[in-house]
């Protein structure tokens, strides 16, 4: 039997690939302006480095992650996501020392076992950014504008960001209790994975899904009035930063995303053009997870992006790529004697940095002109007996149909000088 990729993950193909070479493109130039720098991490990491990093209790290291023994007989899992990667690698070059902050972003493949739907699978794409070492709410607010911003340059419509404070491990024990008491009193409304995770994580139980818990948690009891001081301000204040810089948000106390490292902001950025698995972009601050997976106190806040939802959208709405790759110039060779210097001529077109295509499967002069034609080259140079004799090649502009012979060797420069 011919064997197929595995459930839930999936070929980028030509057609699409080159989009998200654009997106790629776009994203590595904003982070530049932002200043963060890009860093390329391990694809599988110790196993604990999640299990400590994100939370025992998430649905991330209780049912998602791929993870194995290796040959070494060491537990090792590939990345459901690139915070805690991100801050290992950051905590183990000392990127961090003596107070210092770093901006990194990276990008590539995570893997988690969900249940696979669009925009939803086991290996799917993020852009990350990390901004560690600061505590500040102008790291926050600098953060959801930089995801924003990335956004704004897609040509993205239709989105909607959404902010929450998730407290700090001072206030949220008493908040929990506020909303465990709450839950008790509807434990009938309640799905079975919510009844599970009142003992675990009732936070998360905001975050169900379901309609009757939805509507349990519509009538819970908000996180603002249990804040302390420290974390109220800073919520103020990334409220105001965003107010000043002009972009959108909504509050929403329901808003815990399912990541445990968590502390004071969350925020998502929703797409209106998705479905079930909106969001195209989460993140928010992670004082604590450093400490929890051996480091120093090291406040920190970031943002991961879908890539794979970042380009279903933009295919939706319908916005640019720029223009799909395409030769410049297509070769044709008229008969046989011409092929070796058809090949000559396309290898100089491609060294003056031309992209050019030819024919090498010996097809007959009128299927090379055919494949000219669908290349959507933008010059066609056409070899014959009589050209070879003069020393020329007849160089078409395909736009406006002239032609004119051009000695072989002024070729590349000649169409390098028209070229648009
Ligand atoms: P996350 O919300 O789990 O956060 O993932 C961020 C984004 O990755 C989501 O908004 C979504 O666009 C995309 N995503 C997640 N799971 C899938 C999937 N199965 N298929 C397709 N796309 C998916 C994090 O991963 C945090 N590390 C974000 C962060 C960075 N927080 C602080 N720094």
């Amino acid at each position: 039997m011919e064997i197929k990729a595995p459930r839930g993950v999936r070929d980028i193909l030509p057609d699409e690939s080159w989009k998200w070479a654009y997106v790629m493109n776009v994203a590595a130039k904003t982070m530049a302006d932002y200043g963060f720098s890009e860093v390329h991490l391990p694809l599988f990491e110790h196993t604990e480095l999640f299990s400590r990093g994100v939370g025992e209790t998430t649905d991330i290291v209780e049912k998602e992650m791929y993870t194995f023994t290796d040959r070494g007989d060491r537990s090792i899992t590939l990345r459901p996501e690139a915070t805690a990667g991100m801050t290992r690698a950051a905590l183990e070059h000392g990127m961090c020392a003596q107070g210092s902050a770093a901006k990194l972003w990276c990008w590539g493949p995570m893997f988690r076992y969900e249940r696979p739907q669009k925009g939803r699978y086991r290996q799917f794409y993020q852009i990350d950014a990390e901004f560690l070492g600061t505590a500040g709410p102008m790291a926050d607010v600098e953060i959801i504008d930089l995801s924003a911003e990335l956004f704004r340059r897609l040509g993205l419509r239709n989105l909607e960001a959404v902010i929450n404070s998730v407290g700090c491990p001072k206030c949220r024990p008493v908040y929990r209790e506020a909303l465990l008491k709450h839950f008790e009193g509807h434990k009938e409304e309640l799905c079975e994975d919510c009844l599970s995770r009142m003992e675990r994580n009732p936070l998360r139980i905001l975050d169900c899904k379901k309609p009757g818990c939805g509507a349990v948690a519509d009538a819970a009891p908000a996180i603002y009035e249990f804040l302390c001081d420290e974390c109220r301000e800073h919520y103020e204040e990334v409220k105001a930063g965003l107010e000043r810089l002009g972009i959108p948000y909504r509050q929403d106390k329901r808003l815990v995303r399912g990541l445990d490292y968590y502390t004071k902001t969350a925020f998502e950025i929703l797409s209106g053009d998705l479905g079930a698995q909106n969001a195209v972009c989460g993140g928010g601050r992670y004082d604590n997870l450093s400490e929890s997976i051996g480091g120093p106190h090291l406040p920190s806040v970031g943002f991961a992006c879908g890539m794979d939802r970042v380009v279903l959208v933009m295919e939706e709405q319908g916005c640019s790529f720029g223009r799909a790759p395409h030769a410049a110039v297509y070769v044709a060779a008229l008969d046989a004697s011409a092929r070796g210097a058809a090949q000559k001529l396309t290898h100089d077109l491609r060294q003056a940095g031309l992209a050019a295509e030819q024919d090498v499967a010996g097809r007959s002069f009128k299927a090379q002109m055919k494949a000219a034609g669908a290349s959507g080259a933008e010059w066609t140079c056409i070899l014959g007996p009589e050209e070879l004799e003069k020393g020329v090649a007849a160089v078409k502009n395909m736009g406006d149909g002239t032609q004119e012979n051009v000695p072989l060797a002024e070729v590349p420069a000649y169409i390098a000088g028209r070229i648009k």
